[in-house]
């Protein structure tokens, strides 16, 4: 039994929040493969959720689900060399990511996590806090105009708030475009190449006119031209004068240097990061803050617990970044709220050579998956893995949890480089929201976690808005 069992708190509520109940028998071949593709979490066999390692084989797939620390760690980490990135996981992403961060591998990734690792150094987060708190002040003045007690889709609402911050953080809203039209075309773009179609996963080429491409290619016109003008654009302007350039994450991938090589990112490596960035960087934290707002509505005393700890912030001014560590209940809850519901369910790798994985022998070729959903509601690594239990994440038990049962944000070198921005960004709309609104689920309202590329509410989460 893990230490993170044996550290868990005492149980005050026994109610389970949302999620499919896992079949006792799941299904076989196409069953399984159609199964996978309605939503992947609701596939997994109730013995899944007690097995270290899990290996599916048959004509159709060659498949090793890995949920033992130990394995992870090695897929990760120790071995990490022997695994690439999922073959699927790449066809779906690379058409609309390019070559950035997420998708590159080898020379090409080292070369940019290493070039754009101090664009997100704390120095610099702490600098996006205020345009994290102003764009929260803006999605509640607009909630403020809303008759009293209307009801919202929460999910849309961070979606739609989470996309303003990453703008302003990345080009300082300085694209030419309508931001309405912007935000509907990354939408679209997100939506078409981003979910990849069939014909892509069938490596069908790139001139076959599919109707999803067909619907997609203004939009990808619109956009990339647009993005481009940004970047020439600012390329420009830190040339005739470095210091008028806005201090944004587009100006920090245009001048960062390799610390080894004194080189520089080209065009299209910046072009296909800043994609990368709103990609990775905007649904990922909508759905964080979408499942933690739905939890605090189904635990109003976890509600209470956090308003209270809310109430010693002053008044009269935002959230700030140096008001972060004073608010350990508003992390604590974000925490339980990511492993529940983690934003990105699945990590998929490829192996390049055989391996052995807890005993089990991997061959070349194997898709290796790592669960964030499966190893966050393991039987063996968590108590009670079902119920919603902040207390876990409580400073004196944190260091209980074994670095590869809790993966959010991935682990390793390819662990997500956005990682402290996404919780400096979640700690103020929380903060920022909860001191002020109460959100409640619609009674009777069926939510239903749904697995892709990330874990959204089925249909969204209509909740009642009200004023504190
Ligand atoms: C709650 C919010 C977020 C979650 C849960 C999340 C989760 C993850 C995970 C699990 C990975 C690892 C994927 C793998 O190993 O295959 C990852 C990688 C990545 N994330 Fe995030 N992410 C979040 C927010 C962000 C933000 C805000 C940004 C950028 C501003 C970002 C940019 C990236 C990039 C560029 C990578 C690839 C890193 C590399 O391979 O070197 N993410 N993220």
């Amino acid at each position: 039994m893990s230490e993170a069992v044996l550290a868990s708190p005492f149980i005050f509520d026994h109610r389970r929040p949302a999620a499919p109940v896992p079949p006792a028998h799941p299904p076989r071949g196409f069953g399984f493969i159609r199964s996978v593709r309605n939503n992947p979490i609701a596939a997994i066999g109730v013995r899944a959720y007690e097995q270290p390692i899990l290996r599916i084989r048959n004509m159709l797939v060659d498949l090793c689900v890995v949920s033992d620390p130990v394995a992870i760690k090695r897929v990760l980490l120790d071995n990490v060399d022997n695994y690439r990135k999922g073959a699927q996981q790449q066809v779906r992403l690379k058409p609309a990511l390019g070559n950035g961060l997420l998708t590159a591998e080898g020379a090409s990734w080292r070369f940019q996590r290493r070039t754009a690792a101090p664009v997100f150094q704390h120095r610099r987060l702490v600098g996006f806090a205020g345009a994290m708190a102003a764009a929260t002040n803006d999605m509640l003045a607009r909630w403020e105009a809303l008759p009293a007690a209307s009801e919202v889709d929460v999910a849309g609402e961070m979606m739609r708030l989470t996309y303003d911050i990453i703008t302003r953080t990345v080009f300082s809203n300085e694209v030419r475009a309508d931001q309405q039209k912007m935000a509907a075309a990354i939408q679209i773009y997100f939506d078409t190449i981003g979910r990849g179609d069939i014909a892509s996963i069938l490596g069908l080429p790139d001139w076959i006119p599919t109707p999803t491409r067909r619907r997609a290619a203004p939009v990808l016109a619109f956009f990339r031209s647009e993005l481009q003008q940004a970047l020439a654009a600012r390329r420009a302007r830190i040339q005739a004068d470095r210091d008028s350039a806005p201090d944004d994450l587009l100006t920090s991938l245009l001048t960062a240097r390799d610390t080894d090589t004194g080189e520089g990112l080209s065009d299209s490596e910046v072009y296909d990061n800043v994609v990368t960035f709103i990609g990775a960087g905007h649904e990922t934290t909508a759905n964080a803050m979408a499942w933690t707002f739905y939890l605090l509505s189904e635990f109003p005393w976890a509600a209470e617990k956090l308003v209270n700890e809310l109430r010693a912030l002053p008044e009269d001014r935002d959230v700030t970044a140096a008001d972060l560590p004073n608010l350990p209940y508003a992390r604590m809850v974000l925490e339980e709220s990511m492993r529940l519901y983690p934003p990105a369910p699945f990590i998929a790798r490829q192996a390049l050579a055989a391996d052995r994985l807890s005993g089990v022998p991997v061959r070349k070729g194997t898709a290796v998956v790592i669960s964030p959903w499966l190893l966050h509601r393991h039987r063996t690594l968590w108590r009670e893995p079902e119920l919603f239990m902040p207390e876990r994440f409580a400073p004196e038990r944190r260091d209980a949890i074994a670095r590869f049962a809790y993966l959010p944000f991935g682990g390793g070198p390819r662990i997500c480089i956005g990682m402290a921005f996404a919780m400096q960004e979640a700690m103020i709309m929380l903060a920022t929201i909860a001191r002020r609104w109460r959100l409640t689920l619609r009674p009777g309202y069926d939510v239903i976690p749904q697995a892709s590329i990330t874990l959204r509410p089925r249909g969204g989460l209509p909740m009642k808005l009200e004023r504190r």
